[in-house]
């Protein structure tokens, strides 16, 4: 563990090291992972095409640096914990050894069923170790995953199989959460129909509800591993190669696969890791996010298992049977490190104290935020009574795009502050620009947060439309990754994340753009046109308003609104049903044409004390009407 650092003055040193020679530095990070065949280069990029590669030429398998690695002196130590959605079913507490078996196990069922290096393969499933191993055992034989989160509906799951031309589909027949079973199966059977390259689908049996299984196509996930051998010869790869596919929401109505490359990803996750968490062996490691996330995927799979770590895997929801529930599974484990969202620390902070009363919560040595901005009311609350004052609260900044942590404390090495993810990684050269792409210098400045030098867990280009990675990250300004989101860098040089600067909404730390939502809302028949905004949320962050011009003939408000919002879940999921829907006569626009989003998010927020010079627009009159009626 000679990456970590221990002290400001290491963390500094560190720092000012990988800027003044980067390419030393992430040589050194990556000399202490097994490699196949060592790299020619450490990097080499042009963000104007963009093109971007990490450890030229370097073979290797991440899998190998997970097992291989690991099982000599790890062999018989918990690698994932799981804790199931009912507190009364046994648990599962599953070794590095184990892991590995079931690793190849199932790789070599994938093979026999016709999957091999460089296919994509769809996992929606929920959040049990079968996932975990879905994933390594794609990584393993090559294959190139793409998590599907379990709570989308059909027709996204249908769109994404599409995009990527997935040839297999892992899944479960259902999925407890909570109080009720959600049927899983089912909506993979709907999206096929929706879709032709999909040739297998392998179901593990997780609820034993009655599921239809389509003979040569449907196979169960026991059948398809008994008698495989428990024996699987990683796949050699290049660095290069893609690892996932992770699709995430823009400012288009089509959600973009980022993709992940197999070298750079292993190195990022595995040091942010180490180094945010301050991991040591023997601490047990608890991320509360779901696998279909890039949370999931770098910070419960990817990252702890690279380190060696324990990490928990917990099937349920924070609330159920009641809402001690996180605080129960930190004292049933000891957990040392957990990491959550704001939006779940708020929805638990309105329980009041009582449900954590029962609870120690001693064993807690870091307490970790992402997704979102965390306000101070919600951090000095989680800082208070689940740190009990004494254990840092990281607040990680980072996105799918990023593949792990950019922004954060390094927890008790570097100082934290209420709402800021404060400082950079190592590795990581933030700058905020101006409107025109200016690098504001120096601290106290605020604009548009980007990354002016290449990091090896970055983006590389977007699924099958590498033109659409360049114009959404590269093209805004020259030279420079484009976050998205706008910063301040206050007096002290820490950096506060102020949100998004796009038309991305960030709703309970889930991304979901607006055209996105529009899209699903202008599917209703009655729907003539709409506009979606985000607005402040006490639990979400944000919540979805949309504005809808519908065609009322004969039809009730109250009908029409409800139907509405089950058009987004059906199309969406349930994640995306706007939280106010309100039908209006018309939308405020441009004589261009050009909604006026600035003024519906105004009226979103009751903000509409001060609503600027409306007097330009086409339908000026429109906004007044808006007002009256606002939710
Ligand atoms: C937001 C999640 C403030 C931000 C890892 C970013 C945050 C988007 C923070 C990425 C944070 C994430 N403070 N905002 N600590 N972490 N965000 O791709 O707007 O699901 O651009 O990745 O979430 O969301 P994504």
């Amino acid at each position: 563990m000679s990456d970590r650092i221990h002290t400001l003055s290491g963390y500094i040193h560190e720092y000012q090291r990988s800027v003044n020679d980067p390419e030393e530095f992430w040589a050194r990070i990556a000399d202490s992972f097994h490699w196949q065949k060592r790299w020619d280069k450490v990097v080499e990029w042009d963000f104007d095409k963009p093109d971007v590669k990490w450890f030229t030429n370097a073979k290797l398998n991440i899998t190998e640096n997970i097992f291989e690695r690991h099982l000599y002196t790890l062999g018989d130590k918990p690698a994932i914990i799981w804790e199931p959605n009912d507190p009364n079913e046994e648990n599962r507490i599953i070794t590095y050894k184990e892991l590995y078996q079931m690793t190849n196990q199932f790789a070599n069922a994938m093979k026999s069923n016709g999957v091999g290096k460089g296919d994509r393969v769809i996992i929606y499933m929920p959040m049990i170790p079968e996932a975990a191993v879905a994933m390594l055992a794609c990584a393993r034989i090559g294959a190139v995953h793409s998590i599907v989160f379990a709570g989308f509906s059909s027709t996204a799951l249908a769109d994404r199989i599409n995009d990527c031309t997935a040839k297999m589909v892992l899944t479960s027949d259902g999925n407890f959460r909570g109080a009720k079973s959600i049927p899983v199966k089912a909506v993979v059977d709907e999206a096929l129909e929706k879709t032709t390259t999909v040739e297998k689908v392998i179901v593990y049996q997780r609820t034993k509800e009655e599921v239809t299984m389509k003979s040569g196509r449907d196979i169960w996930w026991h059948d398809a591993i008994s008698d495989q051998p428990e024996e699987y010869k990683a796949e050699v790869m290049d660095t290069e190669d893609m690892l996932f596919v992770l699709y995430t929401s823009g400012s288009t109505g089509k959600p973009k696969g980022v993709v992940h490359t197999c070298g750079g990803y292993m190195v990022f996750t595995k040091y942010t890791f180490e180094n945010v968490f301050q991991y040591s062996p023997g601490d047990i490691y608890w991320c509360t996010a779901d696998v279909g996330w890039i949370t999931g995927h770098s910070y419960i799979v990817y990252g702890p298992l690279l380190a060696g770590a324990t990490t928990i895997m917990f099937e349920g929801v924070p609330t159920f049977p009641d809402a001690g529930r996180f605080w129960a599974i930190i004292d049933k484990y000891k957990v040392n490190q957990f990491y959550t969202a704001p939006t779940a620390i708020r929805a638990l902070q309105a329980y009041g104290t009582e449900p954590i009363a029962p609870y120690k919560l001693d064993s807690l040595k870091v307490i970790g935020s992402v997704g979102e901005p965390i306000n101070e009311e919600a951090w000095h609350w989680y800082h208070s009574h689940i740190g009990k004052g004494k254990c840092p609260v990281v607040d990680t900044w980072w996105q799918t795009e990023t593949g792990g942590i950019m922004i954060s404390p390094i927890a008790g090495v570097t100082p934290t502050k209420p709402s800021y993810a404060t400082l950079p990684l190592p590795g990581v050269q933030p700058v905020i620009v101006d409107a025109e792409g200016k690098e504001l210098k120096g601290n106290s400045v605020e604009g548009n947060l980007c990354i002016k030098y290449p990091w090896p867990g970055m983006i590389r280009t977007t699924y099958g439309d590498h033109d659409r990675c360049k114009q959404t990250y590269f093209s805004t300004f020259k030279g420079m990754y484009f976050t998205g989101d706008g910063a301040k860098r206050d007096e002290d040089g820490y950096y506060r994340i102020l949100g998004r600067v796009d038309d991305v909404m960030n709703i309970s730390g889930h991304r979901m753009g607006t055209a996105e939502v529009e899209n699903a809302i202008n599917e209703h028949p009655k729907v003539i046109e709409s506009a979606v905004v985000g607005f402040p949320h006490d639990i979400k962050g944000q919540g979805i308003y949309a504005y809808v011009i519908c065609d009322m003939e004969g039809r009730s408000e109250d009908n029409l609104i409800g139907e509405i919002r089950e058009t987004v879940n059906k199309i969406i999921g349930p994640i995306a049903k706007p939280d106010k829907i309100q039908i209006v006569p018309g939308l405020p626009k441009t004589r261009s044409g050009k909604i006026m989003r600035r003024i519906l998010r105004k009226i979103a927020s009751k903000d509409t004390g001060n609503m600027g010079d409306i007097s330009t627009l086409l339908n000026p009159e429109v906004v007044e009407a808006i007002i009256k009626n606002a939710k």
